[in-house]
């Protein structure tokens, strides 16, 4: 190293006469990379080696320079290899191998849905409206439920005038029958199997709600939402099932509810009735396996569809409102593709709701005390309201 630069600090006062101690003026701003040009001769008030503290802070200027130089250098490196060598080929076949999954999948839920024979229960409104729709459109040969004969007639004139489809789609069939009464379901179950000869995906979609609180509510109210929303769709599933392990082919979908895994308070018989179903559908799913039936359980959060409308009372009676939070919910547009998706993707157990209530399911599980603090304080707010 240079002996003059090594020969220890001296203080400078001035370069060029200017003393450096003062701040100087502002003036147009230095590149702060190439320094060197504007580096005065300096002029040093005390000592030797005046030329040689010149140099050596030339010296440390360019110095300086260079390691900046150095590491831009390196980051165009960086940039070069990212985007020449490994990390952009690697990116891009990672997107491309993910759009060839999603591909083939999409291609997989056609294949498995078109010409498929479909059951929906409860086809005259909402959700299972809208589900007859996306099913039909994907060319699966529809079995189209309800107690309503003449709503089940015009959606299927409806389905014919469709055209949004490039697959070819099948005139569907309608069986009309009350799910809430035992007796039905057997004769039912025989005109669903003369329609096609057999059925390869059940959704037990039809269902009733519930408001009202549990000291008022009749033995009857109870077992009218669980006829619906539990024994029916069980006792249809068992007529069905026979024939599915037959042909060693089959499909069980339960449209339940999120409030089949949390309970929300003055839904006390809906809430039973879809935690039974989730129970009795994923003991199904369990004993099913071996013979290559299928079983998915679908929990949807709210839906903006007919439910709180027609759910009844602690007495009996129609609720006949709808209900803030349902008018609120998803479209059943929206949800009846995710529900084909679901069925076609085979998925066992599904969650259709926004973050919160899907949030609350774990919250049940892992912080149970908070979860019925939280509810607790729900009905609290809820009997507020209706009282004020
Ligand atoms: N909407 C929501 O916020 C929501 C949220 C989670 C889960 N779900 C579930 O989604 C499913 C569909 O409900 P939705 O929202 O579409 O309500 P919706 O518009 O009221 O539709 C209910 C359907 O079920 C049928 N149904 C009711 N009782 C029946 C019975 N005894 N026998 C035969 N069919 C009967 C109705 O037929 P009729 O026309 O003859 O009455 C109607 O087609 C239900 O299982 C419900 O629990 C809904």
């Amino acid at each position: 190293m240079d002996e003059r630069v090594t020969s220890g600090p001296e203080v400078i006062h001035s370069i060029e006469g200017v003393d450096i101690k003062q701040r100087p003026a502002r003036g147009p701003r230095m590149d702060p990379i190439n320094l060197v040009p504007y580096l005065p001769r300096a002029k040093w008030s005390t000592g030797p080696g005046d030329q040689g503290w010149h140099a050596m802070l030339c010296q440390v200027l360019e110095e300086s320079q260079k390691h900046t130089r150095r590491k831009s250098l390196l980051k165009v490196r960086v940039m070069d290899w990212i985007t020449s060598t490994a990390i952009l080929p690697l990116l891009l076949g990672c997107v491309g191998i993910f759009s060839l999954f999603k591909l083939l999948q999409q291609m997989r839920v056609k294949a498995y849905l078109r010409n498929a024979v479909v059951v929906i229960t409860g086809a005259t409104s909402g959700l299972g409206r809208e589900c007859a729709k996306v099913f039909y459109a994907a060319g699966a040969k529809l079995v189209l439920c309800g107690r309503n004969r003449e709503a089940l007639e015009e959606l299927t004139k409806e389905l014919a005038a469709s055209q949004a489809t490039k697959v070819q789609t099948h005139k569907p069939y309608t069986v009309t029958f009350d799910l809430a009464e035992p007796g039905a379901i057997v004769a039912a179950t025989a005109e669903i199997l003369q329609c096609f000869g057999y059925v390869d995906v059940l959704i037990n979609n039809a269902g009733i709600s519930y408001r009202g609180a549990i000291v008022d509510t009749t033995a009857d109210v109870d077992k009218r939402v669980m006829e619906t929303n539990y024994f029916g769709p069980v006792a249809l599933t068992k007529a069905l099932l026979p024939s599915m392990i037959k042909r060693r082919q089959g499909h069980v979908v339960a449209i339940s509810s999120i409030q089949g895994k949390i309970s929300i308070p003055f839904r006390s018989a809906y809430a039973a009735s879809k935690h039974a179903t989730q129970a009795f559908f994923d003991c199904l799913r369990a004993e099913v396996e071996q013979y290559e039936v299928e079983v998915t359980v679908i929990s949807p959060g709210y839906i903006h569809t007919s439910l709180s409308v027609n759910a009844i009372t602690a007495d009996g009676s129609t609720y006949g409102v709808m209900d803030e939070t349902t008018a609120q919910g998803r479209s059943p547009v929206e949800v009846a593709r995710d529900v084909l998706a679901a069925v076609g993707k085979k998925k066992k157990d599904v969650i259709l709701a926004d973050l919160l209530p899907s949030l609350a399911v774990y919250l049940r599980t892992l912080a149970p005390g908070l979860f019925f603090s939280l509810m607790a304080s729900r009905a609290r707010k809820e009997r507020k309201s209706k009282n004020s």
